[in-house]
């Protein structure tokens, strides 16, 4: 079983979309996902189809009032199970504050799933905030590995630094010595205009073998489809996002076979 964080402190950059899709199209191809919402705007949560209620965030279980175990549900896509959001959350970066060890607080809960005897999961996928707060600290500090979703945009590359300069930190200092960036995979890539064209250049120059192959085009039917709570693959098999999407997934898992 492997833990991958999906983080970027940017906003608006891709990482909930990314995190629905990638574990949809691994659940196509037989992969079993969890799925762990840390966002307390529940974006992920609602696209893949499930209704926001009181008391089945990660909050309860960061708290230790219940497992994490208890609090993972099925969603209509086949494959992915989720622990879902909701707004309560947001208010866990201040109990989490108080803790020992809190930075190791969420590995801590998740332990009971990624050390048991029946591995259930192929992957854990963590949908982290905009930010570089405390929750998404704690999926840094819990995953084996980081995917940063970057948006074809002039300034994403100073953003980038950001980020990878934490993994770095974080790895070094052994606050989590085995993290890794996963890899970086391009958004919103809009193929006409050279921009997209450069950035992605620039980004692969830095970069090397850790940008993916596959670009995710900027596609309305992946802007559509949370809006009916399904990932793209249901929503519209064919569109360049669903295709995109499935390259995407198939590239990462060959990359961990
Ligand atoms: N490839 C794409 N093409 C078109 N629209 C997209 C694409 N990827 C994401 N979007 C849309 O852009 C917006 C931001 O995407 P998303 O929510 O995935 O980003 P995020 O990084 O999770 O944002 P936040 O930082 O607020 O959590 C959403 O409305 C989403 O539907
Ligand atoms: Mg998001």
């Amino acid at each position: 079983m492997k833990v991958v964080a999906i983080a970027n402190q940017k906003g608006g950059v891709g990482k909930t979309t990314t995190v629905i899709n990638l574990a949809a199209c691994l659940g196509e191809i037989g992969q079993k996902i969890l799925v762990v919402d840390l966002d307390p705007q529940s974006n992920c949560t609602s696209g893949l189809g499930l209704e926001l209620t009181e008391g089945s965030s990660m909050y309860q279980a960061l708290l230790g009032n219940v497992s994490a175990e208890e609090l993972i549900q099925a969603t209509p896509v086949p494959g992915v199970d989720l622990i879902p959001a909701e707004l309560d959350l947001a208010g866990s970066e201040v109990d989490i504050a108080r803790m020992d060890s809190y930075l190791h607080c969420l590995r801590n809960t998740l332990d009971p799933i990624t050390n048991s005897k029946n591995q259930k999961y192929d992957f854990i996928l963590f949908d982290c905030p905009p930010s570089l707060g405390i929750l998404t600290m704690n999926s840094l500090s819990a995953a084996h590995s980081v995917i940063v979703p970057m948006q074809c945009e002039y300034y994403a590359l100073e953003g980038l630094s950001v980020i990878i300069n934490l993994i770095n930190q974080l790895r070094d200092s052994g606050t989590n010595s085995g993290l890794g960036l996963e890899g970086i995979i391009m958004t919103m890539v809009d193929k006409r205009t050279n921009l997209s064209a450069q950035v992605i250049n620039e980004v692969r120059n830095h970069f090397k073998d850790f940008v993916y192959d596959a670009t995710i085009p900027r596609n309305v039917r992946l802007s559509e489809a949370p809006s009916h709570g399904i990932p793209v693959i249901a929503y519209d098999s064919l569109s360049t996002g669903a295709i995109a999407y499935r390259e995407f997934a198939k590239e990462f898992l060959a990359k961990n076979s």
